[in-house]
């Protein structure tokens, strides 16, 4: 008889097989059990009580825990359990109320809990009484800021972190300067990822990018990810990119026409604000 099931959702970034879509559980008579986050996993709520999960993930990654119906709440479910930050007796406690959210971070992602570290513990404590599922997901840390002029936040998820630094620096500076935080400088995947960053930071302002066609003219290439624009999202302003001069090769995003989104090729050596951005 099987009193737990979980369901991991894994995704390997090199590998497609069909044997990563389900975890067993390592102890199908008792509760609880040891899992490693990939991505992510899901696990229902156990029909009994005195479960414990121990919990772990890459060793530069963090946990993060939210909630699958019990409309989404973690007021709704913390007296049925409590989730650890790290293992062991002596583990703190994680509260929602606890959590320090990014001033910045997306308003519309659903509650979360972060540990400090790569490992947590799930005890449940007393038998719940509706149903709920807890997902926990690998994230990367996220600070409040890289240092002055700076600010960081959950921008577009609650697995990523993205950081503006309002220093202006050339483009391979603003490249430097997010990998020595290890961060990338900015791919733009996608409208709604554009759109989460110019609701943030784009007021009258100007951001440089990994995007250049500095080897090749006319062939864009994110260098972050070392992937080409095309095809894929792009969002040039009109009449860009026009290689003004012929030494326009790096991409920055101009968030100064009245709300309207565009990108300008410029200068590689223009001085520009920047946004870094790190995923797990
Ligand atoms: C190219 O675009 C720049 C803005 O990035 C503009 O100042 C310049 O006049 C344009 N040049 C041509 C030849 O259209
Ligand atoms: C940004 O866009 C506005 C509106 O089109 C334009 O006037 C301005 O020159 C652009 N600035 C830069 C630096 O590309």
């Amino acid at each position: 008889m099987t009193l737990i099931s979980i369901l991991g959702i894994f995704v390997f970034a090199l590998s497609s097989s069909a044997f990563g879509n389900v975890l067993a559980p390592r102890d199908l008579e008792g509760c609880g059990g040891s899992i490693f986050v990939e991505d992510a996993v899901v696990i229902d709520a156990p029909l009994s009580a005195n479960c414990m999960w121990q919990i772990k993930t890459d060793e530069n990654r963090v946990l993060v825990f939210t909630v699958i119906s019990a409309g989404g709440n973690f007021k709704q479910i913390e007296e049925f359990l409590s989730i650890h930050d790290g293992l062991g007796l002596d583990s703190s406690v994680l509260l929602f109320e606890n959590q320090k959210v990014h001033e910045v971070s997306k308003k519309e992602l659903p509650e979360a809990i972060y540990t400090t570290g790569s490992v947590a513990e799930v005890r449940f404590k007393k038998t719940p009484t509706s149903v709920f599922k807890l997902k926990i997901q690998k994230a990367v840390d996220c600070p409040f800021n890289l240092g002055a002029e700076s600010q960081c936040g959950r921008v577009v998820d609650e697995t990523s972190c993205y950081c503006a630094t309002f220093s202006k620096r050339d483009q391979s500076s603003q490249t430097s300067y997010c990998n020595s935080h290890a961060m990338k400088l900015w791919v733009i995947e996608s409208y709604e990822e554009e759109l989460a960053i110019q609701t943030v930071w784009g007021t009258s302002s100007y951001f440089w990018t990994s995007g250049t066609d500095e080897l090749s003219e006319g062939m864009w290439i994110w260098e972050t990810t070392g992937t080409n624009l095309y095809p894929g999202y792009a969002n040039w302003a009109d009449a860009e990119p026009n290689d003004s001069g012929g030494y326009e090769d790096c991409l920055y995003i101009n968030f100064s026409k009245n709300g309207r989104i565009g990108w300008n090729d410029g200068s590689c050596g223009g001085l520009w604000d920047a946004i870094c951005e790190a995923h797990s």
